[in-house]
């Protein structure tokens, strides 16, 4: 019998999510499916029983409830509970284990260019689910430091706490304390969901140079302010997708136990922009 996953959030319309599953699916000649299925905030725990229902085989997670989502899990792998937050879910029989693909998926296309994470001072704009997975990952990476400015800053200074736990140097700074500061650090990522809303960016960036990674998650639009901006700077520019089609190569991976189809998945993917 054929498959069945989906991603869930909200909004959910703009997802890539299908086209890519969709398309490993029809390269590897799968029977599967991939739907996208929006579950406002606040009614996960229904949505949940209603995927359950359907006998759903796994799903993505997306914002709003990357970190909510780990309360209705019954197993949950290391990448997961490091992070505290799960994007990828494996149903079995009504058993649900957690993974999160987003700190490798994020690392990828910086390794990719071979950037030099280690001697690295960065700057994180944005402290939720997704920041979590970043903040892991320069860990991982033994970044020099990492400075995290968010609009709430209490959520900034517990993900200073996280860093800070798990030996990454770190201090926590408001959105208007980093509006002019772009020049101090060598990576800058864009970990707000800001583009969503086709709002400007949050920083200027001003006094960066060639050698600065500017890195947004953000992948709708292709080219967001804050990139065009790094690249009117000439900076070394990571788009959203590259983190959109790591974190979906390893989920394929860990649904199917095979090795995931990375042209066709990265073509279907650009094709939907
Ligand atoms: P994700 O799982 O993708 O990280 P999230 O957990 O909902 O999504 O986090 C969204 C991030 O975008 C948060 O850092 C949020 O800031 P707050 O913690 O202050 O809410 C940030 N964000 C969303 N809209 C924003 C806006 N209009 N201005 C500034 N930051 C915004």
């Amino acid at each position: 019998m054929g498959k069945t996953f989906a991603v869930i959030g909200d909004p959910i319309n703009h997802s890539l999510s299908p086209n890519i599953h969709s398309a490993a699916f029809r390269e590897l000649n799968l029977d599967c499916s991939y739907i996208a299925y929006r579950i406002p905030k606040g009614e996960l725990e229904e949505g949940i029983e209603s995927l359950k229902k359907i006998k759903i085989d796994g799903f993505n997670v997306t914002i709003p409830h990357k970190i909510e989502m780990m309360k209705y899990l019954d197993k949950i792998d290391e990448s997961c509970s490091l992070i505290g937050a799960v994007n990828t879910v494996v149903n079995n029989d009504g058993i649900l284990k957690g993974y999160n693909t987003d700190m490798e998926g994020f690392l990828e296309p910086i390794k990719k260019k071979k950037i030099n994470i280690a001697d690295s001072n960065v700057l994180l704009l944005g402290a939720g689910g997704a920041a979590r997975a970043i903040v892991a990952g320069f860990a991982k990476e033994k970044a020099k430091s990492i400075t995290i400015a968010n609009r709430t800053i209490e959520k900034a200074n517990d993900l200073v706490e996280f860093a800070q736990k798990i030996s990454l140097n770190a201090n926590s700074i408001t959105i208007e304390q980093v509006k002019d500061t772009a020049k101090n650090y060598n990576i800058i990522v864009n970990a707000t969901s800001i583009g969503l809303q086709n709002e400007s960016s949050l920083i200027s960036l001003d006094g960066i140079n060639d050698k600065t990674v500017v890195y947004d998650i953000v992948y709708m639009p292709l080219n967001t302010d804050f990139l065009k901006k790094a690249k009117e700077k000439n900076a070394i520019v990571i788009f959203g997708y590259e983190m959109l089609l790591g974190q979906a190569i390893r989920a394929f991976e860990i649904w199917h136990s095979m090795e995931a189809p990375y042209n066709a998945m990265k073509k279907a993917l650009l094709g939907g922009f």
